[in-house]
Order: structure tokens, then C-alpha cells, then sequence
């Protein structure tokens, strides 16, 4: 059935059942209710002000949209779904409850304004929300790092062991990441953050509306500045799931990490059981589920800022009907990354770190290999020669299983008679570590220095 359809006078024949259910959108933007009501309330009150609306009109209507926000949020009222969209429903039931006020709600607005106000307010929370969730991930991997700067652990090019550093340090390089999609949240809302109401269908209106009083009203810095632009512009969106996007690679190359550091062949790091699952038919399994789910659904959103920029690729100014198929890639955009935020950071938080296996794993993949060149070069070796003595050293250990640490001195001295007593003081883990400490190296001194900017961040 169509229902109070906002736009009957001009035909003669009902609109055909499945174009009436192809074109709705109720079924998703029923979830923009409270803001098409918010941004009904600025509307209506800014008409009252300008005398457009009489005195009681204004808060006939005004009364009305409050009972219909407060009914449905106590379930009273439920959304109809058989209307066409969200905001025909919120119109029909206003008229039905004041009667031929409700019909005046609509003056000087289009539904192209209405819904370019309602998805950026709605947008403008989610953004918002993403920057908290990131701060509470950031939190807790501060904490972590705080509580591991002497980890010692290998650190990997090639996802071959390179060279030793910290747990805190490799933990810094995702706090950089992280710290840097919170300041895109703060970014996409300073610019987003300005009010299409009052554009109308896309040649703003002959009424005099204060389209800084409704801006003003709903915390927007200011009235968009071109009607055309207002009701088609969906950039904010964009900026926003490419930032998102932008989350979840990160936390997609951690997973990855994670999934590679819980494997039985590194045992760096064991997961929680919460958030662990098991097989059905392998008693033994215990599998980082979440972690590969959030590796899976980065490609979902991926899939979903490519479905945008897509849509929006073609169309000419101003409102076009494809523009309502932001909602739901929108939507899915939103949801996604926020669990995923949640269940990462809740994971992250109860993960066990084994400290003696990562300082184990570096020791024996001759991660103080280029530190023991570098001290051949203290020698006086030019380093070209101290790295070709140093591998033929690192040969000989890997034919006898054994570490560089843990070569007699006269084996050593065997391959190169620079090495003397000091060399083992010099490849330890600990000196390998803690002697690097330029801006942003993981020795220690060098990572609390970091980590009191860090903490700077997070108040
Ligand atoms: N449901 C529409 C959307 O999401 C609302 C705007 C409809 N405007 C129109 N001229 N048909 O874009």
C-alpha cells in the first residue's frame, strides 16, 4: 500500500507495488529518525522566529515531534516500514496527531535538504564515536607498552629477523597508526561540519529562512555556502569510509601479526580464551578468530567505499535518486569498523605476551648480527669487510645450531682475530637495544621520552 506518499497531486494512477517497494528507504533510514526529528525541531523553530509560522503553529508542531522522538523511543510508536521513507513517516504521524499544522512542517524544505542535514548529523556522532573507541585502543596500547619497553624481541623485514628491539617499540609503530586515524576523525568533522538546511530541492528557497539559526541550533560551525553543492554533496561520507579504510588495513596488519605471533611456530603471545574459538573436529584447536575476522572485513569495507565512489561517480548536479544508496554502504561502513575497534581492543587488552619467547627468537635468529659488525668496524674494519666477516661468522653458527653470543671467543677468533672478550658485551640483546636511542629507536630511554608524548595525546 502506499501510504501518505508526500508527493500524490500530480498522478492519475498509483505507483506499481514493486516500484513502490524498489524506490523506499525506510528500511534503512528509519535508523536517522532521531535526527530527521532534531533537524524537524531547528526547522520549525527557525520558521516560528521568522513569523512564517504563527505563534502556536510552531509549537503545535514543535509538541508533536517531541511525543512522536518520545513514544517511539519507549515503544510506544513503532516506525512504520510501509511508509516510504523516514521522514514521510515522521510528517504523516505529526498530521495525524495535530492535524493541519503537521502539513506546515515541510514549508521552505525539500526532502533533498532533509536528508543531507539527517545523514550528516548522523554521520557527524559516528565520526565522533570512531575518535572515542581509537582513544580507548590507544589506551591500552599505551598500557601496554609502558609495561613492556625491556621486551626484547626480534624485529623483522621480509618477515625475516632483522634486528632486535622492544615489544613497546614494534606496539609504538600501531599507536602511531592509530593516533594518526584519530586526528583524521577530528579533520573530516572540522570540515564536515557545516549545515545543508535550507538548501532546499537544490535552489534554496523564497522564504526567509536564518539559515544560521538552524546551523547554529544543531551545533554546525555555519550554513553550507552553495545549495546545489548542499544537497549533493556526499564527500564527508567519502572522506569518512576512506578513513575507516584506513582503520581497518591497520588493523588488519595487526591481526595478521597477531595471527602469525599466537601460532604454535612463534608462540610470542597467547590469546585470551574469550577471545578464541575451537574446531569442531580437532579437539585441539584453539583459533584467532577475531583477529582473521577483522582481516576479512577490512576487504568489506574496502568493498563498501569503492560502492560510493562509485555511485557518485557519474551523476550530474544536483540531487539524484542514486544518492540514496550512500545509506546503506554508509551503514555497513559504520557498523563494521566500530565492532571491529571493540573486539580488537578487547582482544589486545587480554592478550599474554611471553617475554621469553621473543627474547629467545631473537637471540637465535641473529638479529645482533649487524651489531657485530658494527663493533668489528669500533676495531678499526672497514664495515664492507666486518659484514662479510660477520657473515661467514653467522655460517659457521648456523652449521652448529649455535648463536653468536654463544661461540668460544677462539672460534670467533678463528674467523676474525678483532674479536675480543668485549664482543659479547657488545652483541648482547640488551646493548643491541639499549644503545639505540635516536628519536623514535627502541632503546629505552629513547622510547619513554615517546611515550611521555604519548601520554600527552591521550589526556
Ligand atoms: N530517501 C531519499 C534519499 O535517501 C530522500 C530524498 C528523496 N528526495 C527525492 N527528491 N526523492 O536520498
Amino acid at each position: 500500500m502506499n501510504m501518505a506518499q508526500l508527493w500524490g497531486g500530480r498522478f492519475t494512477k498509483e505507483t506499481d507495488k514493486l516500484v513502490y517497494a524498489f524506490n523506499a528507504s525506510i528500511g534503512f533510514d528509519k535508523r536517522l529518525f532521531e535526527q530527521d526529528i532534531e533537524g524537524s525541531l531547528a526547522h520549525v523553530a527557525m520558521l516560528g522566529k521568522q513569523g512564517i509560522l504563527s505563534k502556536e503553529e510552531t509549537r503545535e508542531i514543535t509538541q508533536g515531534l517531541i511525543s512522536i522522538r518520545e513514544d517511539v523511543k519507549k515503544g510506544v510508536l513503532g516506525i512504520d516500514e510501509n511508509y516510504e521513507d523516514i521522514h514521510s513517516f515522521v510528517e504523516a504521524v505529526l498530521t495525524e496527531r495535530i492535524g493541519d499544522a503537521g502539513k506546515k512542517l515541510h514549508t521552505g524544505r525539500s526532502r533533498n535538504d532533509q536528508v543531507a542535514l539527517d545523514m550528516r548529523l548522523y554521520t557527524r556522532v559516528q565520526v565522533e564515536t570512531t575518535e572515542d573507541l581509537l582513544t580507548q585502543l590507544l589506551k591500552v596500547l599505551f598500557r601496554i607498552m609502558e609495561e613492556n619497553t625491556d621486551t626484547y624481541m626480534p624485529g623483522f623485514t621480509h618477515l625475516q629477523k632483522a634486528q632486535p628491539l622492544t615489544l613497546a617499540h614494534h606496539l609504538g609503530a600501531y599507536f602511531e597508526m592509530f593516533h594518526r586515524d584519530r586526528l583524521r576523525m577530528r579533520d573530516i568533522r572540522a570540515r564536515m561540519n557545516f549545515c545543508p538546511l535550507g538548501a532546499g530541492a537544490l535552489a534554496g528557497t523564497t522564504y526567509p529562512l536564518d539559515r544560521e539559526y538552524t546551523a547554529e541550533w544543531m551545533g554546525f560551525d555555519g550554513p553550507t555556502l552553495n545549495s546545489m553543492d548542499s544537497v549533493s554533496d556526499r564527500d564527508y561520507l567519502l572522506e569518512f569510509i576512506s578513513a575507516l579504510s584506513i582503520v581497518m588495513m591497520h588493523l588488519s596488519r595487526f591481526s595478521e601479526e597477531i595471527i602469525i605471533w599466537n601460532s604454535d611456530e612463534y608462540k610470542f603471545i597467547e590469546i585470551d580464551d574469550a577471545y578464541s574459538t575451537g574446531s569442531s573436529i580437532m579437539p585441539q584447536k584453539k583459533n584467532p578468530d577475531i583477529a582473521e575476522l577483522v582481516r576479512g572485513k577490512t576487504g568489506r569495507v574496502y568493498g563498501d567505499l569503492m560502492a560510493l565512489l562509485t555511485v557518485m561517480k557519474g551523476l550530474p548536479l544536483a540531487y539524484n535518486k542514486d544518492m540514496q544508496e550512500d545509506k546503506e554502504a554508509a551503514f555497513d561502513a559504520f557498523d563494521t569498523v566500530k565492532d571491529c575497534i571493540v573486539l580488537f581492543t578487547g582482544m589486545l587488552d587480554t592478550i599474554k605476551f611471553r617475554k621469553d619467547r621473543m627474547a629467545e627468537s631473537a637471540v637465535r635468529g641473529f638479529t645482533n648480527a649487524t651489531d657485530a659488525a658494527d663493533y668489528l668496524v669500533g676495531k678499526g674494519v672497514p664495515f664492507r669487510e666486518a659484514h662479510s666477516i660477520v657473515g661467514k661468522l653467522v655460517l659457521y653458527c648456523i652449521e652448529r645450531n649455535m648463536s653468536i653470543d654463544g661461540l668460544p671467543l677462539d672460534e670467533m677468533q678463528k674467523i676474525s682475530d678483532k674479536f675480543e672478550e668485549d664482543i659479547y658485551e657488545a652483541v648482547s640483546l640488551k646493548t643491541c637495544v639499549e644503545k639505540r636511542l635516536t628519536v623514535g629507536a627502541p632503546g629505552r630511554e629513547a622510547m619513554k621520552k615517546v611515550l611521555e608524548i604519548y601520554k600527552g595525546y591521550l589526556k
